[in-house]
């Protein structure tokens, strides 16, 4: 397995919308454990392929205690919502910045799991803001996106400026 490298905002790469994956081999498996393996080393609860610069239709989660349920939803598609969340969110790709977003309470997706099963998952709190979160990363939006225009470029300028520190 490998550590793979995060994109970080405001890479003009994180708005590159992601394919779906046609067959799900073992190349899109050890694709899958190494997002598994960088977003526990991140650490994270979320990780999608886009923030990998891998532009397709993966994402891993584990909203679990003690990290060791990891969930793989391979071309997820939201088909039910309901209700509205508010929830604090950060992200892998915006290092220190966290928000408040207002996202759907419960949602109903369909994916195929690691083994190319499709399977079909209601979820809720934490876990349901977390699938929204990622599947919006392969539609290329970053939940800074869902910010105002002022604190979009606070962000950019504090995140640019740090990379030119940390060059
Ligand atoms: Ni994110």
């Amino acid at each position: 397995m490998a550590i793979l490298k995060i994109l970080h905002y405001p890479d003009k790469r994180l708005h590159t919308v992601a394919a779906p994956v046609a067959q799900v081999d073992n190349a899109i498996r050890r694709l899958i454990d190494d997002m598994g393996e960088t977003m526990y080393a991140a650490p994270g609860i979320g990780l999608a392929a886009t923030q990998v610069n891998v532009h397709k239709q993966i994402i891993v989660i584990d909203v679990s205690e003690s990290g060791s349920r990891l969930q793989t939803f391979i071309n997820p598609q939201i088909t039910a919502s309901e209700g509205q969340a508010e929830r604090e969110e950060g992200c892998l790709s915006v290092p220190g910045i966290f928000d408040t977003v207002t996202r759907a309470a419960k949602v109903t997706v369909q994916a195929l799991d690691r083994d190319g099963n499709p399977f079909t998952l209601d979820a809720e709190g934490l876990l349901a803001v977390c699938i929204q979160h990622e599947i919006d990363h392969l539609h290329g939006k970053v939940f800074v996106d869902y910010l105002s225009r002022l604190k979009q470029t606070r962000i950019k300028t504090r995140l640019l400026k740090h990379l030119r520190e940390t060059m």
